[in-house]
């Protein structure tokens, strides 16, 4: 067992100490980080101050994932249905990535952190791709924490498309429709390189799942928060992981 303290406490009392068991660390952890602009109205602000105020709760899940021993730590930025929102706020949220790895890129590379991307790039401004591309780039042989930006990602989109590629591949003869399997169907999504989420986190106090890795989450455990993105923190992550270690989970068995 190790111990866990909240950061930015000296003399952590007891109930502010999670014990976790190393031996049973989710290996992916996916986060829809909601509730930005729901913060950033509660304080009087624009919302755009909420998306600002959230590259700092990444920054915190990103070093408590690590801390703990994540090996996936996959963050949904971007939905393929937020492009309906009011083009300035489009805007502003396609400008975060840059502003965040301006900042963070080198201390992700010292962390030996590898930047990764789900979702379509197709879409996305050209200054938002290069600096993922970047990241990705600079980062591809390090060999420690995945840092996975679903961006401009969505499920039903991503299903949608395994399912034509794989109707081309039996009409073309390249696979017998006897092929087709969860594994395969697994491969041909973007994910194909991750395991499935071991647990899920929302924020915000909103109980759904907004199209977020659906065929991946069969099996995920959930955990929900009430509090906003902004306000997300180490200790948070480190009590989601301490209540995921007292789930059981029985995949359909007993
Ligand atoms: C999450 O916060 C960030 C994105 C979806 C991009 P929201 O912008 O959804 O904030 P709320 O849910 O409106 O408060
Ligand atoms: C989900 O949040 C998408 C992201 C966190 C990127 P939304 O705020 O878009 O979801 P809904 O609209 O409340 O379902
Ligand atoms: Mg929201």
């Amino acid at each position: 067992m190790f111990h866990l303290f909240k950061r930015g406490q000296t003399g952590a009392k007891p109930e502010d100490i999670v014990e976790l068991a190393p031996d049973n660390i989710p290996e992916h952890i996916a986060i829809i980080m909601d509730g930005n602009g729901r913060w950033a109205r509660k304080r009087g602000l624009p919302r755009i101050a909420g998306h600002h105020a959230g590259m700092k709760a990444v920054k915190r899940a990103t070093i408590a994932a690590d801390e703990i021993g994540v090996k996936v730590l996959t963050l949904y930025a971007f939905s393929t249905e937020n492009w309906k929102r009011p083009r300035e706020e489009v805007d502003f949220l396609m400008k975060l990535p840059q502003e965040f790895l301006a900042l963070e890129l080198q201390e992700l590379i010292d962390k030996n952190v590898q930047v990764r991307m789900t979702g379509w790039k197709e879409g996305l401004p050209g200054h938002t791709l290069e600096a993922v591309e970047t990241a990705i780039e600079r980062t591809k042989r390090n060999t420690g924490l995945i840092l996975n930006f679903a961006l401009n990602y969505g499920s039903r989109h991503e299903i949608v498309n395994a399912v034509r590629e794989i109707a081309e591949d039996v009409r073309s003869g390249k696979l017998r429709e006897e092929d087709i399997c969860e594994s395969l169907i697994s491969g041909r999504l973007l994910t194909q390189s991750l395991p499935d989420p071991d647990l899920i986190i929302r924020t915000s106090g909103e109980i759904r799942i907004s199209n977020f890795l659906l065929w991946q989450m069969a099996y995920s455990e959930l955990w929900f928060t009430d509090i906003y993105w902004p306000e997300f923190t180490e200790s948070h992550l480190v009590q989601a992981v301490g209540e995921y270690q007292r789930r059981a989970r029985r995949y359909g068995g007993l």
